[in-house]
C-alpha cells in the first residue's frame, strides 16, 4: 500500500473532495486525522475502512479560519500521532457575487477560511516536517485561481494566493526534504458545486473538453500520488485536474 504507516492530516474531510481524500488515504494504509467543523456523517464507515486496511481515522473539531483553533488542532494531532507525514489543506468555502455588490465580510470570510487557514497550518506543520526532514504538503487550490472567474473575485484571489504560498514555502523547505505542491481542480461534483443552477452547470460543462463534471475520487487519487514516494522529486508544482478545461 502506497501510504502504509504514514500519518496524514486532512482539513475539511467531512464531505466532498476532503472525504474522498480521507477514504483514498485509508485505502492506502494511512493513519488519517481529519479536521472539520463537524464530523462526517459516515464516520463509522470510515473507521471500518481504516481497520480493514490496517490504519486508523480520527476526527478533530476545529475552525480552519480561526488561528487559535486550527493551531491547537495541529499541535494536538502531532502530539497524538507522533509525526505528521502528510498535510492536505482542503477546507474551503465560496461566497460568490459580482465585485460591486460584494460585502466586506464575503471577501474577509473567503480569504480567512481558504487562504489564512493554509498559512496557519503550514506555519505549524512545516516546522514539524523540517525537524523530521520529511513530509508532503498538498494545498487544494482551484483552476479559478489560475484563470479567474467572473463572480468569484474573493474565491479566485484566495486560490491564487494559495499558489503563491505553495511555491514560496516549497522553496523555503525543499532543502530539508519537505515537499509542497498544489492541485487545481476544475468542476467537481460536490455540495459546493451543487448550489449552481442547471443553466450555470450546462455553461460550465460546455467548457470542459472531456464533456463531464469530475468526481471527488478523481481528485483524491492525485493527492495519493503527491502524498506518496512516487512524487518524491516533485515540489512547488500546481497540478490541474480539470478534464482539459485549462491546458
Ligand atoms: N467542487 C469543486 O468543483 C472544486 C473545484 C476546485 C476546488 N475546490 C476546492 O476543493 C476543496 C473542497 O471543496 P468541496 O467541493 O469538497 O466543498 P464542500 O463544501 O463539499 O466541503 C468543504 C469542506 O470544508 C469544510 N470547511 C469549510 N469551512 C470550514 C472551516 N471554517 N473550518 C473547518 N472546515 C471547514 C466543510 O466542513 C467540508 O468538510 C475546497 O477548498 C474547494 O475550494 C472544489
Amino acid at each position: 500500500m502506497i501510504l502504509e504507516g504514514k500519518n496524514a492530516i486532512i482539513t475539511g474531510g467531512s464531505r466532498g473532495i476532503g472525504k474522498s481524500i480521507v477514504e483514498a488515504f485509508l485505502a492506502e494504509g494511512a493513519n488519517v486525522a481529519y479536521v472539520s467543523r463537524t464530523q462526517a456523517e459516515e464516520h463509522t464507515a470510515l473507521e471500518a475502512m481504516a481497520s480493514k486496511h490496517g490504519g486508523s481515522v480520527v476526527f478533530r473539531q476545529a475552525d480552519v479560519g480561526d488561528e487559535e483553533s486550527i493551531t491547537a488542532a495541529m499541535k494536538d494531532l502531532h502530539a497524538a500521532m507522533g509525526s505528521i507525514d502528510v498535510l492536505v489543506n482542503n477546507a474551503g468555502i465560496t461566497r460568490d457575487g459580482l465585485v460591486f455588490r460584494m460585502k466586506n465580510e464575503d471577501w474577509d470570510d473567503v480569504l480567512r477560511v481558504n487562504l489564512s487557514s493554509a498559512f496557519y497550518t503550514c506555519r505549524t506543520v512545516s516546522r514539524i516536517m523540517i525537524k523530521q526532514r520529511s513530509g508532503s504538503i498538498i494545498n487544494v487550490t482551484s483552476i479559478v485561481g489560475l484563470i479567474g472567474n467572473g463572480g468569484q473575485v474573493n474565491y479566485a484571489a484566495s486560490k491564487a494566493g494559495m499558489v503563491g504560498l505553495t511555491k514560496s514555502l516549497a522553496r523555503e523547505v525543499a532543502g530539508r526534504s519537505v515537499r509542497v505542491n498544489a492541485i487545481a481542480p476544475g468542476f467537481i461534483e460536490t455540495d459546493m458545486t451543487g448550489k449552481l443552477t442547471g443553466e450555470q452547470r450546462e455553461a460550465l460543462v460546455s467548457q470542459i473538453p472531456m464533456g463531464r463534471v469530475g468526481k471527488p475520487e478523481e481528485v483524491a487519487s492525485v493527492c495519493v500520488f503527491l502524498a506518496g514516494d512516487a512524487s518524491s522529486y516533485m515540489t512547488g508544482q500546481v497540478l490541474p485536474i480539470t478534464g482539459g478545461m485549462a491546458m
